[in-house]
This record gives structure tokens, C-alpha cells and sequence, in this order.
């Protein structure tokens, strides 16, 4: 489209050097790009580099301890198997969420997650603090036969799990890399890693793990 203010003179003689220099940007599409990428970079730094100084946001909330051998390999499990495409793990601050799931999500309660499993999809309940809310037991029914409890559910059955050995040979090294990028596990931790989850099924560990989701935090 021709530009009307090149064919209106008096219009162009009258503008200020500012706005010349203004129409240079809204015509040089290069420029445009450059402008609006330093512009969103320097908005998004200010956004977020404070929130990686906020102790809030960056110190386990008191009374969080790293995820023992059993309940990170249940944690591997959780994360293998999908459960997260169906269970969020983070309570909103909005009074129908904690009426119905307890006190919402607190960034300090995900530092030893790596990495934290929110989610965005609710097919299920939101699972953040289920860690003592129903007995192993009932978590090993409703695993390996989800209809048996819920007759509507239409959560998948994972009874395999009953039948799989927890792979203990890798858990040393899993709480090792952990403890290099700072959790607090002690070397007897990481040394007694493989022994931790002897003769412990993929079922005893994701259970070890679903009852300990939350509890920091009541
Ligand atoms: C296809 C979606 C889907 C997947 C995948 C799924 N779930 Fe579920 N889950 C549901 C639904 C729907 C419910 C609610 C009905 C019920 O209790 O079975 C539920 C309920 C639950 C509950 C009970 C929650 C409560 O507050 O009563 C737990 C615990 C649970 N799921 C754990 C898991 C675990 C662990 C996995 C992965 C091994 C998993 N779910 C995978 C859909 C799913």
C-alpha cells in the first residue's frame, strides 16, 4: 500500500524529528524485531532474576527432608508411567481448591523435586497432598484395580507393578547426582541407596512416594 504521508509534503515538513525517527522503526521490519526483542528481554529479566533470590521461592519450606531411596524411586515410577498427564501436583490458592485438597501448593515444598511434577491436566484429582490421606493398603487396591474402588474411574489399572522389582543396583547413583546438585543426603545415605530398596516392589516404592506427597506442609 503507498504511503499517504509521502504524498502529503506539508504533512511530512510538520512532523518533528522524533516522529521521523519513530517512522524509521515502523518501516525497517529488521530494526522493529531487534527493538521489540531487547525491549521483552530486559521486562523479562526484571521479571524473573528476583525470584531466584527470594528465599521463599528458593528454601525447602521447614520440615522437608529430600525424598528417601524408596519414595525417589517411586518418584521415577510416578514419572515413567504417565501419571502426570492425568494428576496435577499443585493446590491453587482459591477456596474451593484448598476446601477440597488443604493448604495450597508452596514453592518451598518443590526443591527436591527435579523436576517438579505441577502438571496442567486434572483428568484425576489433584494429587499434592494425598501423602496420608488413604491407607498403603487402599493405594495398592486402587492400583492395581481403580474400578474395584471407584466404580466410575476411568483411571488406567497398573498391576504390574506388584510383579517388578525396584531397580536397585541404579539408586546410588540417582541420590548421588542428587546430592551433588545440593540435597542434603549424607554419604551413608548415598552408600546404603541400593540396600534401601531391597526386595521392595515398583509398587511399595510408588506407594512410599504418594504418601509422603505434601506432608511438609498440613
Ligand atoms: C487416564 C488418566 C489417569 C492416569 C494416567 C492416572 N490416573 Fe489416577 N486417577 C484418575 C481419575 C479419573 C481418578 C479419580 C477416580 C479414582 O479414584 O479412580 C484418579 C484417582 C487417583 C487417586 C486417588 C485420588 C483421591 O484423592 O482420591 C490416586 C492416589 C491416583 N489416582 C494415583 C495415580 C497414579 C500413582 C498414577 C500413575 C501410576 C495415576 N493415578 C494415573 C485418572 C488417572
Amino acid at each position: 500500500m503507498a504511503n499517504n504521508n509521502h504524498s502529503n509534503p506539508q504533512a511530512t515538513d510538520s512532523r518533528g524529528r522524533l516522529a521521523r525517527s519513530h517512522e524509521k522503526v515502523e518501516t525497517n521490519s529488521f530494526l522493529m524485531i531487534v527493538l521489540i526483542l531487547a525491549v521483552i528481554s530486559v521486562a523479562g529479566l526484571v521479571e524473573i532474576v528476583p525470584l531466584f533470590f527470594k528465599k521463599s521461592l528458593t528454601q525447602p519450606v521447614e520440615g522437608l527432608k529430600p525424598y528417601t531411596a524408596l519414595q525417589l524411586a517411586g518418584r521415577d515410577i510416578y514419572i515413567r508411567e504417565g501419571c502426570f498427564t492425568c494428576h496435577s501436583q499443585m493446590i491453587r490458592p482459591f477456596h474451593a481448591e484448598t476446601m477440597r485438597y488443604g493448604h495450597f501448593s508452596l514453592a518451598g515444598e518443590f526443591v527436591y523435586d527435579r523436576p517438579f511434577q505441577w502438571g496442567s491436566k486434572r483428568t484425576g484429582p489433584d494429587l499434592h497432598r494425598i501423602g496420608g490421606r488413604y491407607s498403603d493398603e487402599w493405594h495398592r487396591q486402587h492400583l492395581k484395580d481403580p474400578r474395584s474402588l471407584r466404580p466410575y474411574s476411568n483411571m488406567p489399572a497398573y498391576p504390574w507393578l506388584a510383579d517388578r522389582m525396584v531397580d536397585a543396583e541404579t539408586m546410588p547413583r540417582r541420590l548421588r547426582v542428587l546430592q551433588i546438585l545440593g540435597h542434603p543426603y549424607t554419604d551413608e545415605e548415598v552408600a546404603g541407596a541400593a540396600q534401601a530398596v531391597e526386595g521392595k516392589t515398583e509398587m511399595d516404592a510408588l506407594i512410599a512416594y504418594l504418601q509422603i506427597l505434601g506432608t511438609a506442609v498440613r
